[in-house]
């Protein structure tokens, strides 16, 4: 169901349900007022009925019918009784006896009574008299009261019947007016699809709910179109990383088919297409590694990686690939407690990070040494990887992360601008942040820091 219909049809319940107990409380208390009016007037028929009886003594009881009958206006359906200490009807009699024994007795105990039978009510009054102690009973029909009382439900029925339809009417009306603008902004959004990310829905007043909706769905836009762009100039440049080493492989290798080429010849093309190929192989195995993150990324699996024992393991393997004591490790400082070393991570991803950085440091400064300093207390751990290479122009920091960028001063370097991108997401998805300092011509310092 929609939402509008929904709303107008709880408040239209609800309003109808309050209203229907405020008429139901109506009823019943006018309904109580009639009752207890009529069991005066039959009150008051019982003792104009005793006084007109036991104290005109001298008059006979047939003509005492005939005056009450004459005289006094008699209620719908009236009868009156006068019983004596033994329940047997005096003055007024018929073949009908009217009330059983129990009832006389009971008004007889209680000295009045009222109560009532069906649509009957009845007055009982005990009567001390010269002639004796009676009890008058007098009881009719309230016709005119039920009469009102019923007219009074059809109408409030009626009444209810109105104010809920037009409650219903106007609730809808105010829903629909309510909804009005997240149905624009609906509408809007069915216009946007990946080929226009571009279009923007219309955010209104800024202050209420569906402005924010609004709001967040531009958000939301603006993000997407941004990661659809990355991605587009990321398959460019991936497409363009991959082609040109095998172009130039091809090219190669057709030029030297040509016809005969001497051993020497053939030997440099060779070297030629292996350098490509190690190219290539780069390119490929950053683009999978970047392939396991962002795998990584939807399925995180995190296991506690030792961090002191990670950095140990990476001097195993600098040193035996560069040579012994370039890679100089300094532990500046280590927690008391064991399990402050301890990261929350996937050990290889961990590993391929810090080697793209200590793999740059290396490669920028010609194998120079490479020094990696750990600092570790109970809040942080932080991991330092300082060379005496190149450096960074100061205006290209903010870049190095980008993927695909490499810097103007690194044309003569094997690479292809990936390395660092990858490092900055796993970095980022194990919680952590990395900066670079660098003084061009000096060195270069990269810093990845985890907060506990
Ligand atoms: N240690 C470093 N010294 C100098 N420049 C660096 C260093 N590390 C990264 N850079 C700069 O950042 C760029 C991006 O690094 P990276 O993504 O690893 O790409 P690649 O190593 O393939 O060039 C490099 O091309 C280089 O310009
Ligand atoms: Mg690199």
């Amino acid at each position: 169901m929609k939402i509008k219909n929904r709303l107008s049809l709880y408040f239209t319940a609800i309003s109808t349900v309050v209203l229907l107990i405020v008429e139901i409380a109506i009823c019943i208390t006018i309904n109580s007022i009639i009752k207890s009016d009529f069991y005066s007037k039959l009150s008051d028929r019982a003792s104009v009925a005793a006084q007109l009886y036991l104290e005109a003594d001298e008059i006979s009881a047939d003509s005492l019918n005939h005056v009450r009958g004459r005289y006094l206006q008699r209620l719908p359906d009236e009868v009156v009784r006068f019983y004596d200490d033994k329940n047997a009807a005096s003055f007024i009699t018929d073949k009908n006896q009217y009330w059983p024994s129990s009832v006389i007795n009971q008004v007889r105990k209680f000295r009045s009574m009222e109560f009532s039978e069906g649509a009957r009510q009845t007055v009982g009054i005990y009567y001390n008299d010269n002639q004796g102690n009676f009890v008058i009973l007098a009881s009719a029909i309230d016709h005119a009261g039920n009469k009102r009382l019923n007219d009074l439900v059809k109408a409030l029925s009626f009444l209810l019947l109105i104010v809920t339809i037009a409650l219903f009417t106007a609730s809808r009306w105010f829903a629909q007016k309510t909804l009005e603008p997240i149905d624009k902004v609906i509408s809007q959004m069915r216009q946007v699809r990946v080929g226009n990310l571009s279009l923007r829905v219309d955010e209104g007043n800024g202050k209420d709910e569906i402005s924010a909706l609004a709001y967040n769905f531009n958000q939301l836009l603006e993000h997407l179109e941004n990661a659809f762009e990355l991605q587009e100039t990321f398959v460019i440049n991936a497409s363009h990383e991959l082609r040109t080493p095998i172009t130039s492989i091809i090219g190669e290798i057709e030029i030297s088919l040509n016809k005969q080429r001497t051993t020497t010849e053939y030997e440099q093309v060779l070297l030629s297409i292996l350098t490509d190929a190690e190219r290539l192989k780069e390119t490929i195995t950053s683009l999978l590694e970047l392939a396991h993150v962002d795998m990584n990324y939807t399925h995180p699996a995190f296991k506690p990686v030792a961090i002191d024992d990670l950095i140990w393991e990476l001097n195993d393997y600098w040193t035996a690939r560069i040579g012994k004591s370039m890679f100089v490790v300094n532990v500046l400082k280590l927690p008391e407690d064991p399990d402050k070393l301890l990261i929350p991570a996937n050990r290889q991803l961990l590993t391929i990070a810090l080697n793209n950085i200590i793999g740059n440091a290396f490669k920028f400064s010609e194998n120079k040494k490479v020094r990696c300093d750990l600092y570790a207390d109970e809040n942080y751990i932080i991991v330092t990887i300082a060379d005496m290479g190149i450096g960074i122009p100061a205006d290209e920091l903010e870049k190095v992360f980008e993927s695909f960028y490499r810097g103007a001063n690194v044309k003569g370097y094997l690479g292809n601008g990936i390395g660092l991108y990858v490092t900055n997401k796993i970095i980022t998805l194990f919680n952590g942040s990395i900066s670079v300092n660098s003084i061009p011509g000096q060195g270069t310092n990269i810093k990845v820091t985890f907060v506990r």
